[in-house]
């Protein structure tokens, strides 16, 4: 039998986490409440929260389930007070329009291009670590790597100037905010996003080059409006990159301290081996992706889901289901447990698996070959952490390079 609703003890989705650990909130309710109302700040009011990994698989991969009327009927319930995705964004669509632009961003990012564009990034880490390989005193190793790479790299594979890169990261951040003092600046910043890459996609229409940007651009077939390519563009050069930092940040911090990290950092190659483990155990970010709403009634979980109800779904909680995960707080670098749900699963799942794992890979590998003694400047409780915007990531990350 359903519960009775009091809207009372609803849990509140907020950011309420101490360094990299697992929200309390979410923890609490992958035990307790696996298919349970929420509240969140901003948006449609009261939706169903997905913790659990076999529910969350079910929730992707049911057609019964759809994006179409996010930003129409219903508002996408979430932390940030402005940003909501353009109505043509990839987030907002079903199969087969999902698919379509998902394949065209993912083309120029597989894995086999990823692999050979390797030695590129490996010279881009290269010259980032000779820049700050003569510092003696503390290095915010977040300014000069691991908040920046991920945007370099991308930026290589689109062909951007650097010089349009302090912008670029700066829109990024703002976009994302959840600060409510910040709106008119996340608006100012999404629009100057979207002129920026429209500038991109028209630059690529007139004179078409060799990059990743050219290639969606040709669009062969036909298939996409200017609008949808802006958007594309959009996600590579900010929404794709925002948790790419988020990411590579966290995960350094994580081998910074964390002795069970300690293999990796003695043989730093080990890193390839464990990148996927390393990505199930590290939070990323702060609520959940885009909702999905029941265009029928179903049962989830022992829950009936009535028709124009609205599911959000946690990754994170997922990645800590036992029942997936045996031993799920454990870091085992050579788990062969079901496969971690921090790129996402079903029709939305992330198209850019392989350019993380290759900014994140070749990013560890380097700073910990080249500074074998790398250590944090300050106590591991004495890192800020910033819980101004969706993503989860340190505020700064001081370290001493040279034992
Ligand atoms: C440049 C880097 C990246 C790009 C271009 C990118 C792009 C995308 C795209 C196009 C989708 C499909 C969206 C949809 O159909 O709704 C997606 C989904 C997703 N991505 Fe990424 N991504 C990037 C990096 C990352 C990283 C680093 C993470 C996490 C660590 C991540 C996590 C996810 C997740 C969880 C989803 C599924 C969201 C959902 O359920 O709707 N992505 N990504």
């Amino acid at each position: 039998m359903q519960p009775a609703e009091d809207l009372r003890t609803r849990p509140e989705i907020r950011p309420n986490t101490n360094a990299l650990e697992f929200d309390p909130t979410l923890a609490t309710l992958l035990e307790s409440a696996p298919v349970t109302r929420v509240t969140l700040p901003y948006g449609h009011d009261g939706p169903w929260l997905v913790s659990r990994y076999a529910d969350i698989q079910a929730v992707t991969n049911d057609k019964r389930l759809s994006r179409a009327p996010l930003g129409k009927e219903v508002e996408i319930p979430r932390l940030m007070p402005a940003f909501v995705p353009p109505p043509d964004a990839v987030q907002l669509q079903d199969a087969p329009k999902a698919s379509h632009l998902q394949e065209a961003m993912g083309m120029g990012i597989t894995s086999r291009r990823m692999a050979k564009f390797r030695p590129v990034a490996e010279a881009i880490v290269g010259e980032l670590l000779d820049r700050i390989a003569g510092e003696p005193g503390p290095v915010d190793l977040l300014e000069a790597l691991t908040g920046r790479y991920p945007l370099d790299v991308m930026a290589r594979l689109i062909g951007i100037p650097e010089s349009d890169l302090a912008d670029i990261r700066a829109w990024t951040r703002l976009m994302f905010s959840i600060r409510p003092e910040e709106t008119e600046q996340t608006l100012a910043a999404k629009k100057a996003l979207g002129e920026y890459s429209a500038g991109l996609v028209h630059a690529r229409k007139d004179q078409p080059g060799n990059d990743l940007l050219s290639r969606i651009v040709a669009d062969p077939d036909g298939k996409f409006s200017v609008g949808a390519m802006v958007g594309m563009t959009v996600q590579l050069i900010a929404v794709g990159i925002a948790p790419s930092n988020s990411l590579l940040s966290n995960i350094c911090y994580q081998l910074l301290t964390d002795d069970r990290l300690a293999g990796i950092r003695a043989d730093p190659g080990t890193i390839v081996e464990g990148f996927d483990e390393l990505a199930r155990f590290t939070p990323v970010i702060h609520g959940f992706g885009p909702p999905v709403v029941a265009t029928t009634d179903l049962e989830l979980g022992g829950v009936t889901i009535k028709r124009g109800e609205v599911l959000v779904y946690s990754y994170t909680s997922g990645n800590r289901d036992e029942n997936a995960f045996p031993n799920p707080e454990e870091i085992d670098l050579h788990r062969k447990d079901a496969k971690h749900l921090t790129f996402g699963a079903g029709v939305h799942a992330c198209v850019a698996q392989h350019f993380t794992k290759l900014v994140v890979t070749t990013a560890v590998q380097a700073l910990l070959t080249r500074f074998p003694d790398v250590r944090l400047a300050v106590s591991p409780d004495e890192v800020d952490w910033d819980n101004g915007t969706i993503w989860r990531g340190p505020a700064g990350l001081p370290v001493l390079l040279h034992g």
